[in-house]
């Protein structure tokens, strides 16, 4: 009991005579800061955990985010086609301002694109889930230069979209893992194709498998399951946005 007692104090002593951040895990990383095997970010309201995991019976190591509570659901994997064989992989942002996944020998594993060169850049695990680069001035997601909810795995997110930004012209769909050992791009993703008259698709590869009928400016005709049990979903159709989303 008094161990415990005296413990207890030692890291309330601790936590008060060093910077917070060492005491609360981060949720963020800046400009030559980094992310190694067995250290992870914790978004602000601990949903979230980002990290280096290896998927099932696998030896791989990704890069991923899960929910910190269960951490075998994994929402977004980072190099899911690129996997490191060994335990050196390093998330750091770099001098020019990028994010990158780096294995032992400094090769480029992963790296997101930026939409502009970044100033004084900062990554931060967001409490949706949503891992952005953004400029630390600027909290705005107007501003954010990349964020991980552009580019889905097989999870979706409340507040995140499939669909298309039509700014950018960037797709945002599903696609499922290979295996439960596997992260790579499965055979079956989850889209809006929008070649002529826009469809939700679940598509195999390049081919459809299911097919609504057609946008008609209000609904999909026939539509495929969007609803979830606890979600809303929305559907966002504006200058920007084109694609079903989920709120709470
Ligand atoms: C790092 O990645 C590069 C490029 O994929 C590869 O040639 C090299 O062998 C890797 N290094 C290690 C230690 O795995
Ligand atoms: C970055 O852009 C290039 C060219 O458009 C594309 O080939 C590549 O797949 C993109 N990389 C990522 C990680 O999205
Ligand atoms: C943050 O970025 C947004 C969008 O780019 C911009 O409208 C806003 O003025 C910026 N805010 C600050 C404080 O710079």
């Amino acid at each position: 009991m008094e161990t415990h007692l005296f413990f207890a104090i030692f890291c309330a002593w601790i936590c008060l005579s060093v910077p917070l951040e060492f005491c609360i895990a981060a949720d963020s990383i800046r400009m030559d800061q980094s992310i190694s095997h067995g250290e992870t970010l914790v978004s602000s309201g601990q949903s979230f955990e980002l990290g280096f995991f290896s998927p099932g019976s696998s030896k791989n190591r990704y890069l991923g985010i899960w929910y910190k509570n269960t951490p075998q659901t994994v929402v977004w994997v980072a190099n899911r086609n690129n996997p490191i064989a060994d335990s050196y992989g390093v998330l750091t942002i770099i001098n020019n301002g990028a994010l990158v996944l780096l294995n032992q020998s400094k090769s480029v594993i992963w790296s997101p694109n930026l939409s502009r060169v970044p100033e004084n850049p900062v990554a931060r695990l967001l409490e949706t889930g949503n891992l952005v680069l953004r400029d630390s001035s600027n909290e705005s997601s107007e501003s954010y230069i990349w964020q991980s909810f552009d580019d889905p795995s097989d999870t979706m997110l409340p507040r995140m979209k499939v669909g298309w930004n039509l700014k950018t012209g960037l797709q945002q769909k599903l696609t499922s893992w290979r295996s439960a050992d596997d992260p790579s791009l499965g055979d079956f993703s989850y889209r809006i194709d929008i070649n002529v008259l826009p469809y939700v698709v679940l598509g195999v590869g390049s081919s459809k498998k299911v097919r609504s009928g057609p946008w008609n400016g209000l609904e999909f005709n026939g539509v495929l399951v969007l609803d979830y049990l606890v979600y809303k979903a929305v559907f966002v159709n504006n200058d920007d946005e084109f694609g079903p989303t989920k709120e709470r």
